[in-house]
């Protein structure tokens, strides 16, 4: 691979600014093949030196994947000149890596949305043809019944002509308000919303808790992110 500067791959990682990463060249943190880095603009090829920060050993991906625990009032789009969009949750180190989001949270709906620069995965995670499963826990208005959930298996025709795949409606809890998990193999667009006011049960809350194999690290606060694990990353390659 072609040889970086030093200060880009270490604060690729997200853990290190550029600036804090001069800092720890400056303190001797940072050894290269074994020698202490001299200066930022030192290159190195990321996938072939053995780069240590204050001892610990880096791992250079060449693709970024982040789960981000997406809190409402933020847009799933890479920039837009009427709000706050979810890069904005992100250090400015990442903010510069071209990620974006794979598919769409409305602005309203919080939990799992996964984050990459790798377009070709992505892409197949979100194709249908993939069938990979997107889990969401919705809160409605009204009381949900058996008939919605096969309403929900038959593959639903919506009032704008638009034919939904089948999909899974699991009654969690039923009264004037009702609570379920809705699994979709697609993502037209509002797709949980339009199903569930097609039943005449509004949603009032939207979470998504899985995709695939993955699914939304209860540790992670609403508004942070983390790295997808080796094992993740794999799970997702092979779904
Ligand atoms: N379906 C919706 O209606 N909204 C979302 O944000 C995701 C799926």
């Amino acid at each position: 691979m072609e040889k970086q500067r030093l200060d880009k791959i270490i604060a690729s990682t997200g853990r290190w600014s550029r600036r804090e990463v001069k800092l720890l060249i400056r303190q001797g943190e940072v050894l290269v093949d074994g020698f202490p880095a001299r200066a930022s603009e030192d290159k190195a090829d990321p996938e072939t030196a053995e780069i240590l920060v204050s001892g610990e050993a880096l791992t250079y991906r060449r693709y970024t994947w982040l789960m981000l625990n997406k809190p409402a009032g933020y847009l799933s789009a890479t920039e837009d000149g009427r709000g706050a969009t979810v890069l904005d949750l992100l250090p400015q180190e990442l903010q510069r890596q071209g990620l974006f989001p794979v598919g769409r949270l409305d602005k309203d709906t919080e939990g799992l949305l996964l984050l990459t620069n790798e377009g070709v995965l992505a892409h197949d995670l979100l194709s249908p043809r993939h069938h990979v499963d997107k889990v969401y826990r919705a809160r409605v208005a009204g009381r949900l019944t058996e008939e919605d959930c096969r309403a929900f298996f038959d593959g639903m025709l919506l009032g704008d002509g638009t034919q939904c795949q089948s999909a899974g409606l699991e009654i969690l809890s039923a009264g004037e308000e009702s609570e379920a998990l809705v699994t979709l193999r697609e993502g037209k667009f509002h797709q949980v919303k339009r199903m569930l006011a097609q039943c005449g049960k509004p949603v009032l809350y939207l979470e998504r808790l899985q995709m695939g194999n993955l699914t939304l690290d209860a540790s992670l606060p609403r508004g942070e992110f983390r790295f997808l694990t080796e094992e993740e990353l794999e799970g997702l390659r092979n779904s």
